[in-house]
């Protein structure tokens, strides 16, 4: 299982939680991009993402909560490992394309109450598909179950390579719903950050 961690409740103290998390056996580090419009909170605007890639040792995996496209595609200058943005603010393949033309590996993240059938038109064309077990906005949320079912029928229909990735409340007793599920990597925030010891609280998950 690969464990991607969220720095985002550790926000006044960015640059600590990030070299907390170089110093772990993290996979990636997760970057929760908000835009005050998606979501009702702005967090990591460009600037700071840019510093947070230049301080990071881990690769980035970026997940972008933005209503506009165009800030999809500023975020892909600065080439993260993965970039996410949601399903709900696209209708055509064309931008995924465009992103893939880049080189960068491309997720598409799904709310709690989108259905999985908004995915079909585009799960040949990316690399990961980030369910959301919390409605997006804020760490520290308890893991809606609902999303285990979502994920399982997405799974019978979705190409096998496909990266399986959940966000949101995931902590040492609901990452045994995530393995069942199928689910090949996780984003842990809360839980991996609230505790001095980031390694203790990864091997819990893999
Ligand atoms: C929620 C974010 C998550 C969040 C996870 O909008 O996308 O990445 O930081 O935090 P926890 O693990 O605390 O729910
Ligand atoms: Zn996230």
């Amino acid at each position: 299982m690969k464990v991607s961690v969220s720095v985002l409740k550790e926000y006044d103290k960015l640059i600590s939680a990030v070299e907390n998390v170089n110093k772990s056996n993290a996979d990636y580090l997760h970057v929760d991009v908000m835009d005050g419009k998606f979501v009702n909170n702005v967090k990591f605007p460009f600037e700071t993402v840019k510093l947070v890639k230049n301080i990071s040792t881990k690769p980035l995996d970026v997940h972008l909560m933005v209503n506009d496209v165009k800030t999809v595609i500023q975020y892909a200058n600065l080439k993260p490992e993965y970039l996410t943005f949601h399903v709900e603010i696209i209708d055509d393949v064309k931008t995924i394309k465009y992103l893939k033309s880049l080189g960068i590996k491309i997720g598409l993240a799904i709310n709690p109450e989108t259905d999985i059938n908004y995915l079909k038109p585009y799960m040949n064309d990316v690399d990961l598909v980030l369910f959301m077990s919390v409605n997006p906005g804020f760490g520290g949320q308890s893991f809606n179950e609902d999303v285990i079912n979502k994920i399982k029928e997405f799974k019978k229909i979705s190409p096998n390579n496909l990266i399986i990735s959940i966000d949101g409340g995931v902590n040492d007793k609901t990452i045994s719903f995530c393995k069942k599920a199928g689910c090949n990597m996780v984003v842990s925030g809360s839980y991996v950050t609230n505790c001095d010891d980031y390694n203790k609280q990864i091997k819990n998950l893999r």
